[in-house]
């Protein structure tokens, strides 16, 4: 299957079957969001697997997504709050070890990367560690339609509730989009059978 064909069989599940993700897909999926690209490649966001039947109820609550309760499985993308010198020293330590080499032959980078993130305030890294994640949500997206397992991302909730029942503050992290995992209820989801809605690509890509 190409990519594209996987592109055109998905799209946004409004309602879900009974069906498992297995853990081996789910593994598959987490593998390729983790394989995706970042900005310096510092990864400023982690991905939670919500596990818990009750908690998926609660985070479900007051909100107009059931995606949420329903679905097999919910990854919430999460990224970090407050961005500060220890997370790069972190990465650098990673490179380094990866690598094979000295911490001390990074300081370039490490300047660079440093600098850019003291010259910010919280809140502007907070936004471009949310960019970082929305790239991870873009490559779960095809990586689950690559596998025919059906997605939905989310960004309809409240993420200081989310944040609140799941004690993201506490690991330093806020939430940003969800993702849902599953496969579609094909006789009871008004969307299953809807044509995508796609600008011509004429309009779409343009050329100068
Ligand atoms: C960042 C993002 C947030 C979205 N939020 C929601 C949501 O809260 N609830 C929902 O049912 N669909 C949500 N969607 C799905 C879009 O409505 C859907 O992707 C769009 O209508 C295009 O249709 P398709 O993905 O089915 O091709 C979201 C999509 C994206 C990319």
């Amino acid at each position: 299957m190409s990519l594209q064909e996987s592109l055109k069989w998905r799209y946004a599940v409004k309602k879900f079957s009974d069906k498992k993700v297995s853990q081996d897909d789910l593994q598959s999926i987490l593998t390729s969001i983790n394989l995706s690209a970042s900005s310096a490649g510092l990864q400023p966001y982690r991905v939670i697997n919500v596990e818990n039947p009750e908690v998926r109820q609660k985070l479900s609550e007051g909100g107009f997504n059931p995606q949420i309760a329903e679905a097999s499985h919910l990854l919430v993308f999460a990224a970090i709050d407050q961005l500060s010198v220890s997370h790069v020293d972190d990465y650098m330590q990673l490179m380094a070890d990866t690598r094979g080499v000295s911490v001390e032959s990074l300081e370039k980078f490490k300047h660079i990367l440093t600098a850019n993130i003291s010259g910010k305030t919280d809140e502007e890294n907070f936004i471009w560690a949310s960019k970082q994640a929305y790239i991870g949500l873009g490559t779960a997206l095809a990586a689950a339609a690559e596998l025919r397992i059906d997605t939905t991302p989310m960004e309809g909730f409240r993420p200081s509730q989310f944040d609140d029942i799941l004690g993201l503050k506490d690991k330093g992290l806020r939430s940003v989009v969800l993702l849902a995992l599953g496969y579609r209820d094909e006789n009871n989801d008004p969307y299953a059978h809807a044509v995508k809605v796609r600008l011509p690509l004429e309009s779409f890509a343009i050329s100068m």
